[in-house]
């Protein structure tokens, strides 16, 4: 059945690109300074690549190594406040999916992801958005996973999906010609997003679509909108110490509401742009204990609040008495020319 995908392409149309374009995506290729493989298949000469890219960067250390080069995980892991290998990462990975799936499904639905698509996802995190992708785009199409830490998505790496780990705001992208380039909540975190936006632009197809979907807590930077009592009091004066974490690690805390110009200015037609959040919800409750956890000794450190206020907001959070909404999150989509 042909379905008539928002930007007026139908499915038929969008996966009219024969497969072979995508053919150096998804096989494992001699090194090249463009080239990198994922965690699963990286060898010793992977890892030279990566260190003479990490020099090629400026941040290499006497040893010769970038600087945030993790040698027991080959992954990178600066820039980046919740660290993917901790085990409240996998909780968050979680209550994204609970949150935010459903969103971001119905918008890749409605760009017409569909069989024989090639999507790249940037800064995949967990499996929840390439299981659904590899399931939409079935044996034919190619889903490839990137992150700069791959430790929570690497079980998935089976075919169709491939799992590669990549910085977006530093190296060339990892292939050209898809049909669906993602990234949820990813931008935010990165530094240099604008090269990160760039390539996923370059990596695109004519024609192809672009989804970001990226928060903006200068929108709505409560975690208790409804600021009734000491416990959301306390709650909001945590949130407001981890937004200046996260600010101080160069995060763009407005960077959701620039999207929709940001995209047309990348040469994308057709962009169009909403926001989601939820108000109260058991996955919030879930997302905020574990971030709370995961970034304890950071917010002592900083002086954000002592572990007993900490202690005393995790108890709170467990009781279920309070609604904890999540900053908005904006999709912005449009369509390479
Ligand atoms: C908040 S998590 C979101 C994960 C997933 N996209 C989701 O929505 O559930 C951010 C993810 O971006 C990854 N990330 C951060 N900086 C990155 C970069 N420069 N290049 C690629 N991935 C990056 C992190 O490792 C992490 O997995």
């Amino acid at each position: 059945m042909r379905r008539r995908a928002r930007d007026g392409y139908t499915d038929d149309q969008a996966v009219a690109v024969p497969p072979a374009r995508l053919g150096h995506v998804v096989e494992v290729q001699p090194y090249t300074p463009q080239t990198i493989v994922g965690t699963a298949t990286i060898t010793a000469q992977a890892l030279i690549f990566r260190m003479s890219e990490g020099r090629r960067a400026g941040a290499s250390t006497a040893s010769g190594k970038p600087d945030n080069w993790d040698d027991r995980r080959m992954t990178r892991t600066d820039g980046h406040l919740l660290d993917n290998r901790q085990a409240e990462a996998a909780e968050r990975f979680e209550a994204f999916a609970t949150l935010f799936d459903p969103t971001t499904f119905r918008h890749l639905q409605a760009l017409g992801a569909g069989p024989g698509w090639r999507c790249w996802e940037v800064g995949a995190g967990g499996t929840s958005v390439v299981s659904w992708l590899a399931k939409r785009v079935g044996p034919t199409g190619r889903v490839l996973a990137t992150d700069i830490d791959t430790s929570r998505i690497a079980p998935a790496g089976r075919p169709p999906v491939e799992v590669r780990v990549h910085d977006v705001g530093a190296e060339d992208p990892p292939g050209e010609g898809f049909d669906l380039v993602h990234a949820r909540l990813v931008l935010v975190h990165v530094p240099d997003r604008e090269r990160a936006l760039h390539s996923m632009v370059k990596a695109l197809r004519p024609g192809g679509r672009l989804l970001v979907e990226d928060a903006d807590p200068a929108l709505q930077p409560l975690l208790c909108p409804d600021e009734h009592g000491p416990e959301q009091q306390l709650a909001n004066r945590l949130r407001h110490g981890f937004r200046q974490l996260l600010a101080r690690r160069g995060a763009d805390l407005s960077y959701g509401r620039r999207l929709p110009r940001l995209l047309r200015e990348a040469g994308l037609r057709h962009v169009e742009a909403d926001a989601y959040f939820p108000v109260t919800s058991p996955a919030c409750a879930a997302l905020e204990s574990a971030t709370v956890r995961q970034v304890r000794d950071q917010l002592v450190a900083a002086g954000v609040a002592g572990h007993e206020d900490i202690d005393r907001h995790l108890a709170n959070v467990a009781s279920g008495g309070m609604d904890l909404a999540t900053a908005p999150m904006i999709s912005a989509w449009g369509r390479k020319a």
